[in-house]
């Protein structure tokens, strides 16, 4: 087991990677418990969760809404839960965010922490604090940055997952190793077959140098005033790919990231031939790397999230694995 701390503005918050589930009970505080999950994990898992009251929620981005925390809210109600209680989020990113929004707003926030059952939420969505809701067509519009006490990456409970989830976490480790450097990268190059079968000490590593990058970059820049940005790599063109076709994030995000090596060729930043490398990563862990979305369609989507004003967008070049940065471009020159 490897522990990870990230000092947020609010406290510290404990990432634990090849920690079991079931050892949850060492991490909760003594004390009132309730536990958020969704219907796919309480069916699977709840034979090993600890034994406190449950809130379940559906599943799919439709549900990541404000009236799902109000169904919650309205169960906390009845709960009697009150600011001595515990959440604790058990499930992937849709879980981790509105758990992490609900137990931040209710009564101006509750403890909280997670169980990470997916691949993109041990590697993206349960680090790093953010949480929040959709709104209006828009992705997570409505949130607060705020840590959890601790996340559990508990890589045994991957093993139920579907396998079109499990590329969709690739997608995020691969855009992780790009930021971070050759040892990481050529490790996935090298270890591709074990990773996607999910070897145990092959994919705990990849886990752990993810949440370590990520921490990183977060433990720095918390709120996002800069180099936090540089994790938005591939999503620029992965958000607007993602609202414009069946693709699900992490096939958005494989696709965005191609385009950003596409663009960062084009610009004279990155050698064609480490484009190729990266582009030949995706393909290794079955990732798509084209897509049909028009320009057009693309470049208006990414105008319209989160009611840009102007044109201009940070983007997040390559100039090397290892070496990403952010520059501004105009959208529509
Ligand atoms: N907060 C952040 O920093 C951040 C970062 C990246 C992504 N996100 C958010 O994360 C969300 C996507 O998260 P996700 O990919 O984990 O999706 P998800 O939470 O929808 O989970 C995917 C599916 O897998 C099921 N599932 C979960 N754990 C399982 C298990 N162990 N075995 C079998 N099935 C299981 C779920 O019920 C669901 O059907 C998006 O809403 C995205 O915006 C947030
Ligand atoms: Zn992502």
């Amino acid at each position: 087991m490897k522990e990870l701390v990230i000092k947020g503005q609010c406290g510290l918050s404990k990432i634990l990677t090849g920690e079991k589930f079931e050892n949850i009970s060492k991490y909760l505080p003594a004390g009132d418990v309730v536990i958020i999950t969704d219907v796919n994990v309480h069916r699977l898992y709840s034979n090993i969760f600890p034994s406190f009251p449950v809130i379940s929620i559906g599943t799919g981005e439709e549900i990541k809404t404000l009236e799902t925390v109000n169904h919650i809210f309205s169960q906390f109600l009845s709960l009697g839960v009150d600011r001595s209680w515990f959440v604790l989020g058990i499930g992937g990113g849709i879980v981790c965010d509105v758990a992490g929004y609900a137990a931040s707003t209710y009564m101006r926030g509750l403890s909280f922490g997670f169980v990470s059952s997916t691949l993109l939420s041990q590697v993206d969505a349960s680090v790093g604090g953010k949480n929040g809701v959709n709104f209006a067509g828009y992705k997570n519009l409505v949130g607060t940055i705020n840590q959890p006490d601790f996340v559990i990456c508990d890589a045994s409970i991957l093993k139920t997952l579907p396998e079109r989830e499990i590329k969709c976490g690739f997608a995020e480790i691969i855009k992780h190793a790009v930021i971070s450097g050759e040892e990481m990268f050529s490790f996935l190059e090298n270890n591709a077959d074990k990773a996607m079968k999910l070897d145990q000490s092959v994919i705990e590593k990849l886990i752990y140098d993810s949440v370590v990058i990520k921490s990183e970059i977060v433990g720095r820049d918390e709120l996002e005033k800069g180099e936090r940005r540089i994790l938005n790599l591939g999503h620029t063109f992965g958000h607007a790919i993602e609202i414009n076709s069946d693709f699900n994030h992490g096939e958005s995000v494989a696709a965005g990231l191609k385009m950003a090596c596409d663009l960062s060729v084009k610009k004279g930043f990155l050698k064609e031939k480490t484009a190729e490398r990266i582009i030949n990563l995706l393909k290794k862990y079955n990732l798509p790397t084209e897509h049909k979305v028009e320009m057009s369609k693309l470049t208006s989507a990414i105008a319209k999230d989160k009611k840009r004003e102007n044109s201009f967008v940070n983007f997040v070049f390559i100039r090397d694995v290892g070496d990403v940065f952010v520059e501004k471009i105009d959208l529509f020159p």
